[in-house]
């Protein structure tokens, strides 16, 4: 099957048809955001699953009964995923927890004028791309990668789920109300977890004792998140994610890109970058 048998363009940005629907796009557009809502935001395969542990663990004061119990795209839904209209969103209690792969410029109007508090994951594109290659190999709803070469250039290009990281990235660097929006990279969370955990509870105005910082900062450790089976999706049949082939949460490591680009694919990386990035200022930590 090719891009045009399995993506659905919708403003612009390709999406997976299968999971995204025109009814789920439509309740996507129509959302009501509430200005206490707390919306994690990133390119896919940035950390998203990583923060759908981390935030309801600090909202929660670090009782895990939720992340113990309910699979992580149920506790912070994505909304414009064809399970979202499912989950009665509208009747969950405030501060809400919820997510999107969506660009800044495709957000629904309720957002624009709600302005709830976003927390936005970047990380080094290059192992966004290598995860990405590894996880399109084993999810059936995506286009099979093909060889790495052709799918470097599909990545460079935008012709992938949620199109060009490139223009994800620019589009939340770019948005209004920058005090509303912490910027966090996977990186950071990498190096040191506890002072993340501390940043991101705070930019969230909850005040958490340094044990229970601690406790969520072990909780979420790539080894411990692993055997979450609300975590890790061993609860989605092997037809849609196949982890015989590469499994979800596959290394949890800075850097793997270096054992997955050949020098000729990082250095065509590189240039594309540069190009791209050209007018931003922002100093990522992976720089
Ligand atoms: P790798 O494939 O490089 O291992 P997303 O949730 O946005 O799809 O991102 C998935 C990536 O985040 C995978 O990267 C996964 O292993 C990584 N990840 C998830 N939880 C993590 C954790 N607790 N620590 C480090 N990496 C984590």
């Amino acid at each position: 099957m090719t891009e045009a048998e399995f993506y659905t363009v919708y403003k612009g940005v390709w999406m997976a048809a299968r999971t995204h629907p025109p009814e789920s796009l439509k309740y996507f557009e129509e959302f009501s955001f509430r200005s206490d809502d707390i919306i994690i935001v990133t390119y896919p395969k940035s950390g998203t699953t990583w923060m759908q542990e981390i935030v309801p663990l600090i909202m929660s004061g670090g009782d895990p009964a939720s992340v113990e119990t309910l699979p992580n795209w149920q506790r912070v839904p994505w909304l414009e995923l064809d399970l979202s209209s499912t989950l009665n969103l509208e009747q969950r209690p405030s501060p809400r927890m919820l997510a999107t792969h969506c660009t800044y410029n495709i957000m629904p109007p309720s957002f624009f004028k709600a302005k709830p508090k976003v927390i936005y994951v970047t990380r080094n594109p290059k192992d966004v791309f290598t995860s990405s290659f590894h996880y399109y190999g084993m999810a059936s709803y995506l286009v099979n990668p093909g060889p790495q070469r052709e799918f470097l250039h599909k990545f460079l290009e935008g012709k992938v789920n949620f199109g060009s990281w490139f223009d994800h990235v620019k589009s939340w660097l770019n948005a209004e109300d920058k005090e509303r929006i912490m910027y966090i990279s996977y990186e950071e969370m990498i190096m040191d977890l506890k002072d993340s955990v501390s940043r991101i509870a705070q930019f969230l105005e909850k005040t958490l004792d340094a044990e229970v910082m601690e406790k969520i900062a072990e909780l979420c450790l790539f080894k411990n998140m692993k055997l979450n089976k609300m975590s890790n999706y061993s609860k989605i049949p092997p037809e849609i994610m196949d982890q015989t082939k590469s499994e979800f949460l596959r290394k949890g490591v800075a850097g793997d890109w270096k054992n997955q680009l050949t020098v000729a694919e990082a250095e065509c990386f590189d240039a594309v970058y540069k190009d791209k990035m050209k007018d931003v200022k922002y100093k990522f930590v992976w720089d």
